[in-house]
């Protein structure tokens, strides 16, 4: 959501994200850090938003899979603030990034990879952003048969295990992603779901991190949270299958699901 009516956000509603943001955990065990900043007192904006008053940005120390944890927190802290009725969007391009980490007090070994409006949705998509979704087809996602596989990486999820998952797999298709990639992939193999980033370039750098990493921990996110409303327990573990891929395919994590 990039258009918002300019009300300022309640003291209520940014006591309970405080809250919950300050309890979010990850399957990495690597603290993220919410920092609720005022546009105004800062001068923070972004040329794709409208009417927003306020922000959330988001820290993690420089560390091998501190992306993935990122992504997995941050999507959290998001799929909250909407259950609240407060929109956001995910924005880790579209701003001045210098004034983002100045306001947010980032220090050395730490990123700041993507920040976030909170505020009311408007009601009415500004022109800006009706023209941007378009560009980035941001109201359409890729077919399942292209994203989930069962074996293999040419061989897509089919039969009972894709029936038991449907609901899963729309939650993870319908994630949110940098310009809409959808970068990753997730493998059925052994009793376990493997989850992969397939890489673009243009998405890694010292700042942010890999945004498709972050895109990932989005995907698990969902996976995660879905199968857990269903009452099922997920583990993660790092247990790569070890099947070929091709050269722009990373293995990421793996979820185990049982009966609680
Ligand atoms: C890691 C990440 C970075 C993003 N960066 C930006 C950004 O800089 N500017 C922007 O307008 N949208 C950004 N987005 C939002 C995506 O464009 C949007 O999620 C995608 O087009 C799908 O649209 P939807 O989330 O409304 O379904 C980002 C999303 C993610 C997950």
């Amino acid at each position: 959501m990039r258009s918002f009516d300019g009300r300022e956000l309640q003291r209520k509603d940014l006591d309970k994200l405080r809250m919950y943001a300050s309890e979010i955990e990850n399957p990495f065990g690597i603290p993220v850090e919410f920092v609720f900043l005022d546009a105004g007192m800062y001068g923070l904006s972004s040329p794709v938003l409208s009417g927003e008053k306020y922000f959330v940005c988001g820290k993690v120390a420089k560390k091998p899979y501190a992306d993935v944890a990122f992504g997995f927190a941050f999507e959290k802290l998001v799929l909250y603030a909407w259950s609240l009725g407060i929109g956001t969007t995910w924005i880790g391009g579209t701003m001045k990034r210098s004034a983002f980490e100045k306001a947010a007090g980032l220090k050395k070994d730490f990123m700041m990879p993507c920040i976030s409006p909170l505020g009311y949705p408007s009601g009415k998509r500004s022109l800006q952003e009706t023209v941007m979704r378009k560009a980035i087809g941001a109201d359409s996602r890729m077919a399942a048969d292209k994203l989930f596989f069962e074996g293999n990486f040419s061989t897509p999820l089919k039969g009972p295990e894709k029936e038991k998952t449907e609901d899963l797999i729309e939650m993870v298709r319908w994630a949110p992603s940098a310009v809409n990639k959808q970068p990753w992939r997730i493998l059925y193999k052994d009793g376990l779901y493997h989850f992969y980033e397939k890489k673009d370039r243009g998405y890694q750098n010292e700042s942010t991190g890999d945004l498709q990493k972050i895109d990932v921990g989005i995907a698990l996110c969902h996976f995660v949270m879905g199968a857990e409303e269903r009452g099922l327990k997920t583990e993660a573990s790092i247990s790569d299958p070890g099947v070929p891929t091709s050269s722009d395919m990373e293995y990421i994590v793996s979820v185990a699901m049982k009966e609680s």
